[in-house]
């Protein structure tokens, strides 16, 4: 396992969430961090830009702010982890009642802004020997009632993922981070107490056990790994 300082991270979708409680974890840990939100007060004040932020304001659906994430990872010049967390969450409806705009504008987001901006990175990854995450749903593999595009969405970027990382020889993870009390899953459950769901920050550290333990490339159940186990590896360290 090659360790070494400057490992550098993409994280789509930084400014709250998991994408934030990751960010901050894996900064704290000594990695630069490129991350990107659509509004960019809100990115801004959670994650001002420093020597080891990056934080831009963009959609991961347009293809110039793809370019500009592109642009801050080639003044790092290497990536080591690209993690695809930003998502739509889409209408919850029936899919009888949902429109093909529906379902294209969640794929967008959800499929073809990732696929897009993989393709743009993947020379680094590949040259880091890095890894490529996406971050999936139980609905990926169930079959819930009025989450039909959301749900068809994950499937399709769980293979989207996994293709890539037996095309391009590199780790690949798509991992379900389990409920977490977060503004999608309040949309997802509108004036339910969503209370009882753990907070993002207790997800990250299974997410660092699975990059620490780096299995087989596959999806993954975040909770099905603790980062005790390899407490310091990914201290200043690589991610496989
Ligand atoms: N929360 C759960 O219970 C749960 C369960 C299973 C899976 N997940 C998955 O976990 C991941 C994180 O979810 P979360 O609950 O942490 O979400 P969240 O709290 O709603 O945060 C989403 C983040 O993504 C950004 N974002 C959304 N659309 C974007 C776009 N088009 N371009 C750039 N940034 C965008 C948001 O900022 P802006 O709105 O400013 O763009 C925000 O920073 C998602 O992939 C989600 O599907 C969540």
């Amino acid at each position: 396992m090659n360790r070494s300082h400057n490992e550098v991270a993409v994280i789509t979708g930084g400014s709250a969430g998991l994408g934030l409680a990751l960010t901050e974890e894996l900064v704290d840990r000594g990695w630069s961090v490129v991350t990107d939100a659509r509004d960019a007060d809100r990115l801004h004040a959670a994650l001002p830009n420093s020597p080891r932020v990056t934080s831009l304001a963009g959609d991961v659906r347009d293809r110039d702010h793809q370019d500009a994430i592109a642009a801050a990872v080639a003044r790092h010049g290497r990536l080591d982890l690209l993690v695809h967390n930003a998502s739509d969450l889409g209408p919850m409806l029936p899919l009888a009642e949902a429109t093909a705009n529906h379902l294209s504008t969640v794929l967008e987001t959800n499929l073809i802004g990732p696929l897009t901006l993989t393709q743009r990175l993947l020379p680094y990854l590949i040259a880091s020997r890095g890894t490529l995450v996406g971050i999936s749903s139980d609905a990926a593999v169930e079959h819930y009632p009025t989450w039909g595009t959301y749900a068809a969405s994950k499937a399709a970027l769980d293979h989207l993922i996994l293709t890539l990382g037996e095309e391009n020889g590199i780790s690949a993870y798509a991992v379900d981070p389990g409920d977490m009390r977060t503004a999608m899953h309040q949309a997802a459950f509108p004036g339910e107490d969503i209370s009882d769901r753990p907070l993002p920050e207790s997800v990250v550290p299974h997410l660092l056990g699975l990059l620490a333990a780096g299995p087989a490339s596959g999806r993954y159940q975040a909770a099905d790994f603790s980062l005790e186990a390899d407490a310091s590896s990914l201290s200043n360290g690589a991610t496989r």
